[in-house]
């Protein structure tokens, strides 16, 4: 081990004040119909990827425990959510819209008061660093600030009557039922709540389940979940996903599943359901986008944007650069540059200044992502750059591997962490080949000028991928934006917005416009005989 790592974890003992956490929180709570329950049974070890050094040598430090529930306390959780939306007919679901509001808006402040422990959880559980740790809890607030105003502008657009071949309607959006969300391990907060807010705003009832890592940060939150909604309306449960969520997607009664994760994993999850046709699925799933770098790029801004894209969370995004074709005519300039600007990036532990490449949450990762660059390097591969690959317990420097051709694992397969495989490239085509073969089409990035080849290669993507970013990174936001995937990265759309659509379906109220209907409608309107058909609106 060289001398860049070897002090990586001795700060451990050192934490600053603010950063810190309890030596060890165990934690037997879950939530179910509107009470904290205590589990008496297994639990599970959560390890940070901080290493301690032990008598066995660095290892993962042990900070808690969470539960590990079995399929009768998740089948347990599931029936609350079934009865509090009671088949559509539940005080949630047919609640006024600016009340269900309320619920949410009381969540979030309460929500605020817990910043610090829930960022502090998210450097401790998945090592991400001080600032996105905050960046995450704050997008996070301001997704759900977000959601409430794209709400009520919904709620104003929908409260107008249509007229149509003389037929009259109103059209308002209503829920599909009971929702199952799971959210990633590598944004436990933000991902989760992208789906789970948007779920119980349209009055769906859900049941809850934490990713692998990153599940005491939830901890904090579970009084202010109890306190804000009515019982069975949010259900929060915890253990191994086959064992529980196997058993609630069997039972048929999930109506909406909401996933991030690998699309073998929502696959298997789906089969599960006894009427798949009555499952809605909302997922985010596997991704390897490239960035296409042309000869006449901005040399030092594409290895900004690349630097980004590939080790923002050391690789750990589901929208990072996965690997990077390079124009063999500007491949010799771009490896300098990229290769000197990773050797800038400070390795570290999550709270240290300046820091941005910290330790792996999966335990096997470190390994699996030497098995792929050892791959490569069998097959004609370098690691080009100092340190390259070296390992400290949960921790792995980046590996710039090149050149990477389609003999290698690395040229296919979803690394998800800190190995950077180059594809060098001379023909557009053999780019373009690149992007219709994968599996994959959640986003790419091109680094070029010449608007005549740049309009080219939009044109030969724009049925492959989700977004196509020009002399930018790959990314989700602004989260008003659309975020979707093609083939095996995704099915359906989120921003915004959009969830607030994939968690609802459209119904109206339409009569033919005689005089009897329209007298009618006007005294329901004017009597305030129904909740669903109204001009009523919040501001
Ligand atoms: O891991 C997938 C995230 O949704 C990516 O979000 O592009 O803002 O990092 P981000």
């Amino acid at each position: 081990m060289s001398s860049l790592l070897e002090n990586l974890f001795s700060s451990v003992n050192a934490v600053p004040a603010s950063a810190r956490i309890p030596e060890f929180t165990e934690q037997r709570e879950y939530l179910v119909d509107g009470k904290l329950l205590t589990w008496h049974g297994e639990l599970n070890p959560v390890r940070s990827p901080i290493c301690v050094r032990t008598d066995r040598g660095l290892e993962q430090k042990v900070i808690g425990s969470t539960p590990l529930l079995t399929s009768h306390e998740s089948l347990a959780a599931l029936d609350a959510a079934v009865r509090a939306y009671d088949l559509g007919r539940g005080a949630w679901p047919t609640m006024r819209l600016a009340e269900r509001i309320e619920h949410v808006e009381r969540f979030i402040t309460r929500m605020q008061e817990q910043r610090q422990p829930v960022v502090n959880l998210l450097m401790w559980e998945i090592g991400k660093t001080q600032k996105d740790a905050e960046k995450e809890f704050d997008r996070t607030r301001d997704y759900l600030v977000e959601t409430l105003s794209a709400l009520k502008e919904l709620d104003r657009n929908s409260a107008r009557f249509v007229q149509e071949q003389g037929i009259m309607g109103q059209v308002r959006r209503v829920p599909l039922g009971v929702a199952l969300c799971m959210g990633p391990y590598n944004y436990p907060l933000n991902e989760t709540f992208t789906t789970l807010f948007p779920a119980l705003l349209m009055g769906n009832t859900v049941v809850f389940k934490p990713a692998k890592f990153g599940v005491l940060l939830i901890r904090p939150l579970l009084e202010s979940f109890r306190d804000s909604f009515p019982p069975g309306v949010i259900n929060i449960i915890y253990g191994r996903g086959r064992e529980t969520v196997g058993a609630l997607m069997e039972s048929g009664k999930v109506d909406v599943f909401a996933f991030i994760g690998t699309n073998q994993g929502a696959s298997e999850l789906k089969k599960m359901h006894p009427k798949p046709h009555r499952l809605k699925a909302v997922l985010g799933l596997d991704a390897k986008n490239p960035a296409i770098i042309l000869p006449d790029a901005d040399l030092e801004n594409a290895v900004n944007e690349c630097i980004l894209g590939t080790l923002s969370f050391n690789g750990q995004r589901c929208t990072a650069l996965k690997v990077l074709l390079v124009h063999k005519q500007i491949l010799g300039p771009f490896l300098e540059k990229f290769t000197a600007a990773v050797s800038k990036l400070k390795p570290g532990l999550p709270w240290e200044p300046g820091v941005s490449l910290t330790p792996l949450p999966e335990p096997s990762k470190p390994a699996y992502l030497k098995g792929l660059v050892d791959d490569a390097l069998r097959h004609g591969a370098q690691v080009i750059n100092p340190h390259g690959g070296e390992i400290l317990g949960s921790f792995f420097f980046p590996a710039i591997v090149s050149p990477v051709n389609e003999k290698m694992r690395l040229f296919y397969e979803e690394q998800f962490g800190p190995v950077i495989p180059i594809v060098p490239f001379e023909e557009d085509d053999e780019a373009i080949r690149y992007v219709v073969n994968s599996p994959f089409g959640q986003q790419l990035s091109l680094f070029g000028k010449d608007s005549k080849r740049i309009g080219h290669l939009i044109d030969a993507f724009a049925n492959q991928a989700g977004r196509i970013n020009l002399n930018t990174q790959c990314q989700r936001g602004p989260d008003t934006f659309p975020f979707s995937g093609r083939k095996d990265s995704a099915e359906g759309t989120l921003s915004v917005s959009d969830a607030l659509r994939v968690f609802s379906i459209r119904t109206l109220v339409a009569t033919k416009t005689t005089a009897e209907n329209k007298a009618l409608v006007h005294n329901i309107l004017t009597h305030r005989d129904s909740a669903f058909l109204t001009t009523d609106y919040i501001f």
